[in-house]
């Protein structure tokens, strides 16, 4: 039995303080959940929700890390940076990254190799365009995410990793895959796994979906066999929100 894990993106989101305020909320809020809770919040924010989840079930996650040790890197935080800091997760491999920042295949991969070897868990995010599912290539595409993502990684640690899927169309819109779209999509993620690194990699990776997940569609989400989870955007940027998705259950 796989575990779920939700974990809040705050994208460029929240000062110190505003971070601090949304974790006390958050700290009670969520206590008794069956799941992993995760903040992946800005690097600025760090200390402010170490502090605010002291003794908590919530565990501190970033939005990126750099593949070097250190060095002339202006602007990138390093996995050593990170772990310091009480960094336990990473988003790696975001669409926004992806889109906005020259992101590729090939980064995405140094970067998810250097968090493993580093200690922190990578959630690693695939998922295909509008036009990409429009035309029929979506497994085609989070197939080929996800295998440039994992080279080079044994099985035993993608076992470990975590993976999101998230359509590119659902981020951020209010649109979102139907329960069954996420569902086979993941399925076909974790099928491509088994074919690669045997049937007990697949079963144990966790799988997320985000894209306007929320607390009006949580539950459906989650009531799906293959989906481990959810990576939120908008919806964890408030503690009733997040506090409602993450406790989805009860
Ligand atoms: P939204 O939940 O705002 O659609 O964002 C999803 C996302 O990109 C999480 O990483």
């Amino acid at each position: 039995m796989r575990k779920p894990i939700i974990a809040g993106n705050w994208k460029m989101n929240k000062t110190p303080e505003e971070a601090a305020e949304l974790v006390k909320a958050l700290v009670p809020a969520v206590k008794g959940a069956d799941c992993d809770v995760v903040v992946c919040v800005p690097a600025v924010c760090f200390a402010a929700v170490m502090e605010a989840a002291k003794g908590s079930n919530i565990r501190l996650g970033a939005q990126n890390v750099h593949f070097a040790k250190s060095g002339a890197y202006t602007g990138e935080l390093s996995v050593d940076m990170l772990t310091a800091c009480g960094v336990e997760y990473v988003v790696i491999g975001h669409s926004e990254r992806r889109q906005y920042f020259g992101e590729t295949d090939a980064t995405v991969n140094l970067r998810v190799k250097a968090a493993v070897a580093g200690g922190l868990t990578p959630i690693v995010c695939v998922g295909e365009k509008k036009e990409e599912r429009e035309n029929g290539y979506t497994d085609a595409i989070v197939e080929y995410q996800t295998r440039m993502a994992l080279t080079g990684l044994t099985g035993e640690q993608i076992s470990a990793l975590v993976i999101a899927y998230e359509p590119v169309w659902a981020i951020g819109t209010g649109l979102t895959a139907t329960d069954e779209q996420a569902n086979e999509t993941i399925s076909v993620i974790r099928k491509a796994i088994a074919r690669q690194y045997g049937q007990h990699v697949a079963d144990a990776v966790r799988i997320q979906y985000g894209g306007s997940m929320n607390p009006g569609n949580v539950k459906g989400l989650m009531a799906q066999p293959e989906i481990d989870g959810g990576l939120i955007g908008g919806a964890s940027l408030k503690a009733p929100d997040f506090t409602a998705v993450v406790m989805y259950n009860k």
